[in-house]
């Protein structure tokens, strides 16, 4: 089993005056190469706190997060920043893109930044975001683009050096149903036909019902699990994995 990142009792907690929260409680998880893991949980469950550790944007309190063999406790600020940059591609909610670049810029700009050969990263990028459909907006503005083709373009830019793992919190929460619903089939597909690995995190069961493996947190702690042995591909919304996900997430969560 080819394991890209594995948690061991993964805990945050926060403190504010004598008050002390828990926000994240032991979490063990593991994540194969390939694989779509989305984590749902109500709002405030933790799932941004725990995705912030996995990406060591946020210092774990216990336990312990591993990307492929390196332990991010065991890495200093300039480690983290590099692996951050190379090994990990994020795709946030609102896109975060640079409004005054082009989409062709914006998935460029950090790797020629850091220097990265300028040739490999300018072919790359125009091979991504045209097999993201948008050959023909290179030159756009993110103002010029619709939001889902804005979440294509932080898709590709999130592509562009092969991370080892991608990371999604709510990438869709700004989308309307239909335009979120082609870009989970397209990182569906990224991983099936490039082997990434996705961790995503949502509330939304017809958001999650695109993983492979749905793991379902509450009040800081994972507390079931489903997979898609069907590997259901329909285009309603995979709506049997989907009614499935929603009727655990009623029970685990009443
Ligand atoms: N810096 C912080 N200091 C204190 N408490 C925090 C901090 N960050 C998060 N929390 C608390 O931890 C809990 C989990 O927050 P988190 O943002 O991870 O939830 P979430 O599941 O992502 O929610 P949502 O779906 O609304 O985004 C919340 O109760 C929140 O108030
Ligand atoms: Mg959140």
């Amino acid at each position: 089993m080819n394991v890209v990142l594995k948690t061991q009792a993964l805990t945050k907690t926060f403190h504010s005056g004598n008050e002390m929260f828990h926000a994240v409680k032991g979490v063990n998880l593991q994540v194969k190469s390939g694989e779509f893991v989305a984590i749902m949980g109500p709002s405030g469950s933790g799932k941004s706190t725990l995705l912030h550790m996995l990406c060591g944007l946020e210092k774990a309190t216990y336990g312990s997060v591993t990307i492929r063999n390196v332990d991010l406790s065991q890495c200093d600020d300039e480690e983290l920043t590099t692996l951050r940059r190379d090994r990990i591609g994020f795709i946030f909610q609102f896109f975060n893109l640079i409004p005054i670049l082009t989409a062709y810029e914006n998935v460029t700009l950090p790797l020629l930044m850091a220097n990265h050969e300028e040739s490999r990263i300018r072919e790359r990028a125009t091979l991504l975001l045209t097999q993201m459909g948008l050959g023909n907006h290179l030159h756009k503005r993110p103002h010029e683009l619709s939001g889902g083709q804005q979440q294509r373009v932080a898709i590709a830019r999130a592509l562009l050096p092969q991370p080892l793992i991608l990371m999604a919190d709510e990438p869709t929460g700004s989308l309307d149903t239909k335009t979120g619903m082609e870009v989970l089939q397209l990182l569906r597909n990224v991983c099936t036909d490039q082997q990434h690995s996705l961790v995503l995190v949502t509330h939304d069961p017809r958001v999650a019902s695109f993983a492979n493996r749905v793991l379902f947190m509450k009040d800081g702690e994972i507390v079931g699990e489903m997979v898609d042995t069907a590997q259901l591909q329909d285009d309603d919304f995979q709506l049997p994995f989907s009614t499935a996900i929603q009727q655990k997430w009623e029970v685990l969560m009443s």
